[in-house]
């Protein structure tokens, strides 16, 4: 497959950026692939190469929380407070948007999800580039997510510019969103911040639970997501599994039989599993194995996301 641009100099890939070009780099939640958000030809570009559905809204990530005035308007205190507790990190507020991000990022809502990613090399980018940059997981629609760069020219090749270099995403799974233009706010989508975390800075937020599907206020929820080509089947008890043809095992605790599967993954903990498992689903794909056994984890904590993530996966 051919490549595109390999950088290691962030300024290098800002100066891409600016000129209209589509970056991938890294993050600690996943890779992004990213556009000009004020370059409406840019984005457009962006969703057709991803096949983005154009009734999902893009993130717009920024460098500082001093740049959030330049894609959102009358802030509510809350989103300020998100980030400034949590941010650089995996959180995303979702606030009023100012005109100047183009209509095709926000999927035309009159909202804009603003995140800060925590990883060095890209916010000195975001911060030379001096605009926001919207940017969907690198992946093809559909498929899982992108933790490494090797994974991110394997999905698109040169159909995208560059890829900013960096070490593999140290989380995992994406940020977690929280709507703060509503009355309570609400969390959308699980992730790198639970929701314990959220309560203690603000305790009345809430989560959209199980409905999520039918909110049309989280359009990124309605599309299929996460889902390698292998089936991916869910267990809580290794002893349910009895493997049917080349399947993979992916869990907490090892299968009493390894030898059963073609590829047999065990991790020491939930997060080491969320971190692994994308790229795990990739590599059942790369080994060609016709299904995957995927244990379930406790919804505490971080593994709500990882849980969530699972489910998706298996739909
Ligand atoms: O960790 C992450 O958030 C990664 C990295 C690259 O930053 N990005 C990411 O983007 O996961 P994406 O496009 O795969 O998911 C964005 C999610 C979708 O579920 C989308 O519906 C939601 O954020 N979203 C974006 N803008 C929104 C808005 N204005 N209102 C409601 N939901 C929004
Ligand atoms: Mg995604």
């Amino acid at each position: 497959m051919k490549e595109p641009e390999l950088c290691t100099n962030p300024l290098r890939a800002a100066f891409l950026l600016r000129n209209g070009k589509l970056v991938a780099f890294p993050t600690e939640t996943v890779y992004g692939l990213g556009a000009d958000a004020t370059n409406s030809a840019a984005v457009e570009r962006l969703f057709a190469i991803k096949g983005r559905p154009t009734n999902n809204p893009l993130i717009v990530h920024i460098a500082d929380i001093e740049q959030l005035v330049t894609v959102g308007q009358d802030i509510p205190e809350l989103a300020r407070l998100l980030l400034k507790q949590f941010s650089p990190g995996p959180i995303t507020v979702v606030v009023p948007k100012r005109p100047a991000i183009v209509a095709a990022v926000t999927a035309g809502l009159q909202t804009v999800g603003v995140r800060i990613p925590d990883e060095l090399q890209t916010r000195t980018m975001l911060r030379v580039a001096g605009i926001p940059v919207a940017a969907p997981s690198a992946n093809r629609s559909g498929k899982p997510s992108c933790t490494t760069y090797q994974s991110v020219i394997e999905d698109f090749g040169d159909s995208i510019d560059a890829i900013l270099l960096g070490a593999p995403s140290g989380i995992g799974i994406e940020s977690t969103v929280v709507d703060c233009t509503r009355q309570p706010a609400r969390m959308l989508r699980p992730g790198g911040i639970s929701m314990a975390q959220l309560w203690r800075v603000e305790p009345s937020i809430t989560t959209a639970g199980q409905h999520i599907e039918l909110d049309d206020n989280s359009p990124g929820r309605l599309h299929p997501h996460y889902q390698p080509r292998a089936r991916v089947h869910l267990f809580a008890d290794p002893g349910e599994i009895v493997p049917q043809g080349r399947a993979a095992y992916l869990g907490l605790v090892p299968h009493p039989h390894p030898d059963q599967f073609g590829w047999h993954c065990t991790y020491d903990s939930v997060a080491d599993y969320a971190r692994a498992f994308y790229e795990a689903l990739r590599e059942v794909d790369r080994r060609g194995l016709l299904s995957v056994h995927c244990q379930r984890v406790a919804l505490e904590g971080t593994g709500a996301a990882l849980a969530d993530r699972l489910a998706r996966a298996a739909e």
